[in-house]
């Protein structure tokens, strides 16, 4: 018997970067918000899951999605200048590296410290991103969402955000039916340059430019990165973790791990390095591997299943917490069959460590 059309499947291994040969049962590109709307509202009547992506360069698909993964295309860009500062108004489905080349060659400078990040404008919201001592809260000024359930527009100023490392309140509080649709970004006329402390060996002072940090930064991250286009992955697969004072100093005193002290009184510790010391020999789970020039970074290097990349994400976990008694958290969103799965049903997130 043939199977009727409306039970076949779409594949999603060119919409999320690492490359995980999984299906949902339909896929659409929204160009327009009242399109996002009548997708939503349709799935919301007919009790079919949905899930926005940009670029899929941060999520790990588990398993087939049994709903409806909606593309967000959604574009436009506006640029208003003011006395001392430009504002930009981009929608969500902008690529967030065209941004970052569009507006240096317009001579706007302040985003090329996050050169190279793939995904769109939403994302980089939501998510917070981050790169070379700049992350997307120092440049928002507003964020607009879009309710699904009542499809009216709301603007979050950057203050209410909660923004923080690689968070916001956008996977929090607007995480389940709400749409980032719009972002507005404040880029002063006043250029400083942000010279992070691993930039220092690639960059002098002396006649910097906007556009020298920008060609260092993107050549620094094509060497150490790998191309989602050549090699699957979705960027740092954990956080850098952050921890109190007293147990970052005893950590610094035995294994001198390289840190970032923050402004709240924690501090942030290289889990790059934590893993490139564990010294783990040639881990690799059928096709899900460790970079090799960035350790925090795990890959597909051809015809890995989710199943692998979590088995290999499980032993590193697992590895680091035996060895520095810290608990690595996924960056990357875990996504099931029918919707986001919270980290903690995969990794254990909390426990009661006692300070080494
Ligand atoms: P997606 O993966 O498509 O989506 C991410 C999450 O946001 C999903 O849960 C999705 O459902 C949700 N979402 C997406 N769009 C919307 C929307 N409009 N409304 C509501 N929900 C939405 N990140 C950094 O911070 N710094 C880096 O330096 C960096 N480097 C990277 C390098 C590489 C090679 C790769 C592959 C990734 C890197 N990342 C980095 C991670 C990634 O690029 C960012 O997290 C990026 O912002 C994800 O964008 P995206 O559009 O691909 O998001
Ligand atoms: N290091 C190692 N081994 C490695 C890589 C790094 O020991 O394989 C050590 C080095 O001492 C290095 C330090 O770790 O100086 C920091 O490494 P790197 O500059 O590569 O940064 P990171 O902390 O590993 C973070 C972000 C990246 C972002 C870079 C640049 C997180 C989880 N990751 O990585 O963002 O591009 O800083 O600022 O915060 C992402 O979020 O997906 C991502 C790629």
């Amino acid at each position: 018997m043939h199977k009727k059309k409306y039970f076949s499947s779409q594949s999603l291994k060119d919409l999320n970067t690492f490359a995980i040969d999984v299906t949902a049962k339909k896929i659409i590109f929204v160009k327009t918000i009242q399109s996002l709307i009548d997708i939503s509202k349709i799935c919301q009547l007919s009790n079919i899951p949905y899930i926005i992506l940009g670029e899929g360069s941060n999520v790990l698909f588990l398993e087939n999605y049994v709903g409806v993964v909606i593309i967000n295309r959604i574009k436009g860009i506006k640029i208003v200048e003011k006395k001392n500062f430009w504002l930009l108004h981009v929608f969500s489905g902008e690529k967030w590296h065209n941004l970052v080349k569009l507006t240096l060659n317009l001579g706007i400078l302040g985003l090329e410290n996050l050169a190279l990040i793939p995904g769109c404008i939403g994302s980089a919201a939501i998510q917070n991103i981050g790169a070379y001592g700049l992350e997307f809260k120092d440049v928002c000024q507003y964020v607009d969402i879009l309710s699904l359930r009542d499809n009216t527009i709301k603007r979050i100023y950057k203050n209410s955000c909660k923004f923080s490392y690689r968070n916001s309140i956008f996977k929090d509080q607007y995480k389940n039916e709400h749409a980032v649709i719009r972002v507005g970004m404040k880029l002063s006329k006043k250029w400083r340059p942000i010279v992070f402390s691993s930039l220092e060996n690639y960059i002098t002072l002396i006649n910097i430019t906007a556009y020298k940090i920008f060609n260092i930064i993107c050549k620094i991250r094509k060497k150490k990165l790998p191309d989602p286009k050549k090699i699957g992955n979705a960027g740092s697969f954990f956080k850098n973790p952050l921890i109190k004072k007293k147990k970052a100093q005893k950590l610094i005193n035995l294994y001198k791990v390289p840190n970032y002290p923050q402004k709240n009184g924690l501090v942030k510790i290289s889990a790059a390095w934590l893993i490139e010391n564990y010294k783990f020999k040639h881990l690799q789970i059928g096709d899900a591997a460790i970079h090799k020039k960035q350790k925090l970074i795990l890959i597909n290097k051809k015809n890995a299943t989710a199943q692998e990349i979590i088995k290999l994400a499980k032993i590193i976990h697992k590895c680091i917490l035996k060895k520095f008694n810290i608990l690595l958290e996924p960056e990357v969103d875990l996504i099931g069959a029918s919707g986001k799965i919270k980290a903690s049903k995969i990794f254990k997130l909390n426990s009661k460590l006692k300070v080494i």
